[in-house]
């Protein structure tokens, strides 16, 4: 079969001047439209970075550590474990009520004291003292303390860590030193 004549077709006609008019324009709003979004990101992120490094730094920082009165001396008799609350050493500036930590406060002489961290050895759980039993109960796995702090049953690697801990002018002092756990 003999082939067919290859049909010629037609160019496109030329765009008109209000065609060419109208594809102008889209194209700038197109590009106006990128320039919006550019400009909102550049200024997203110039007001995100500095937020950021605001609310993260301070976690990255070296600690400090500092005393913290947590009442009188005779507030605590000789042989009883209190409860005491004390502010962190570097509250964040939106920490509010949380910035308030807790530690057990054991009276053992006249003027001498020992102070524990709440957070259980094992996981961190808060710890309860059972002053009848004269031990330290941790309700997440069972951990067991004795009055001194050692470890008594259960998972905690080692016992119940300890504040530094003064008496100056009458008034027991912890001193807030960052808690390691497991
Ligand atoms: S967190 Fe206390 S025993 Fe696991």
């Amino acid at each position: 079969m003999p082939d067919e004549p290859e049909k010629k077709s037609d160019p496109p006609p030329e765009p008109t001047e209000e065609q060419k008019a109208e594809a102008t324009l889209i194209a700038r709003r197109q590009l106006l439209g990128k320039m919006s979004i550019a400009v909102g990101c550049a200024g997203g992120a110039a007001l995100a970075v500095p937020l950021v490094g605001f609310i993260v730094a301070p976690l990255f920082g070296d600690q400090p550590r500092e005393w913290r009165e947590v009442g009188g001396v005779e507030s605590v008799k000789i042989g009883e474990t209190v409860n005491v609350v004390f502010v962190d050493a570097s509250p964040l500036p939106w920490a509010g009520v949380t910035a308030k930590t807790a530690a057990w406060l054991r009276r053992i002489g006249e003027n001498e004291f020992e102070a524990f961290s709440v957070n259980c050895a094992h996981l961190g759980c808060p710890v309860r003292w059972l002053p009848d039993a004269r031990l330290f109960m941790c309700p997440c796995h069972g951990g067991v303390y004795y009055e001194d702090g050692s470890v008594a049953a259960g998972p905690p690697p080692h016992g119940l860590t300890k504040y530094p801990c003064r008496v100056k002018d009458g008034r027991v002092e912890i001193r807030t030193d960052p808690i390691p756990i497991g």
